[in-house]
């Protein structure tokens, strides 16, 4: 199975979990079962006031890894594209900040995920959002298109990160800005890890190195490339994620102490681009 086969049956799994028992699975949206912690990558991500009025399936379908709408400053009329956009949260926050004037989009590969985000937007009564099945290495939509792209969490899932970054920079308007929360790492990382395919689907195994993540989007173009940690994870998180994957954690957490990071990265297409 390539990695991308692997992606999809993983979040298809992960909306048809949501769908049946309102939670998400293994990551199970900080509300873990008695016993477990919570996930350190993805729980308590959005705070209570944001998330008013949404509904529950939106919130416990959350497997992102950030809070992009609350660091990207939308405004009204704005268009929005989210890469990757799962059961439908952040689509549905910017579609609220962008008001009626504008319009927020999701791109997302996975049938059930799509399902999952268009019955959320119904029970939100939220019309001026749009959800589109495609990859975010080939975006379905047109040059110079969106004010804003955001995604959370699924660059890292990518394996040809390159040709995202030119379909982010293709799609924006010139002065259009990229607003990303994904998993990044610092320094090296151990190849048990990286082999890991289990891992990839995870966010954890696919993650960039800060430095060649802030190169790569200026290799597609993009300028003003700013990268700020909101979690960076210690050992006891690494053993968290690491855990159930066939990988010693008594040795290769203490290699990741630290290594592992969220991180908020923002970038913008030039206007004479
Ligand atoms: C970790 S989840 C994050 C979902 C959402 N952004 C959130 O914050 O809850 C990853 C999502 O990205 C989608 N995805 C992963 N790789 C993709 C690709 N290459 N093209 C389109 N969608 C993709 C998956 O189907 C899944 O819904």
């Amino acid at each position: 199975m390539d990695i991308k086969e692997a992606v999809r049956e993983k979040y298809a799994q992960a909306a048809r979990t949501v769908g049946e028992s309102g939670c998400c699975g293994d990551a199970c949206c900080g509300s873990p079962p008695s016993g477990r912690s919570p996930d350190p990558i993805t729980s308590n991500l959005y705070d209570d006031q944001q998330i008013q009025g949404l509904p529950p399936e939106a919130v416990h379908a959350s497997l992102g890894c950030g809070n992009p709408t609350a660091l990207a400053r939308l405004n009204p009329g704005e268009i929005v594209l989210d890469l990757g956009s799962g059961g439908g949260i952040d689509v549905l926050l910017s579609a609220k900040a962008v008001g009626p004037t504008g319009k927020a989009y999701g791109l997302d590969m996975t049938d059930e995920m799509l399902a999952l985000a268009r019955e959320n937007a119904r029970k939100a009564g939220v019309t001026n959002v749009e959800f589109l099945k495609g990859e975010i290495e080939h975006i379905p939509l047109p040059d110079h298109f969106a004010d804003v792209v955001i995604s959370n969490c699924v660059i890292n899932l990518a394996a040809d990160k390159d040709r995202v970054f030119a379909e982010a920079f293709r799609v924006l308007k010139p002065g259009g800005r990229l607003a990303v929360s994904d998993v990044v790492v610092r320094g090296e990382v151990p190849s048990e890890i990286r082999r890991s395919v289990e891992l990839w689907v995870g966010c954890v195994a696919g993650a960039l190195d800060e430095a060649a993540y802030a190169a790569k989007l200026a290799k597609a173009g993009f300028d003003a490339v700013a990268m700020e940690p909101t979690r960076i994870y210690d050992i006891e998180d690494a053993r968290g994620f690491l855990a159930g994957h066939g990988i010693d954690v008594d040795v290769v957490a203490p290699l990741v102490r630290g290594k592992f990071m969220s991180a908020f990265v923002r970038a913008r297409k030039p206007v004479r681009a």
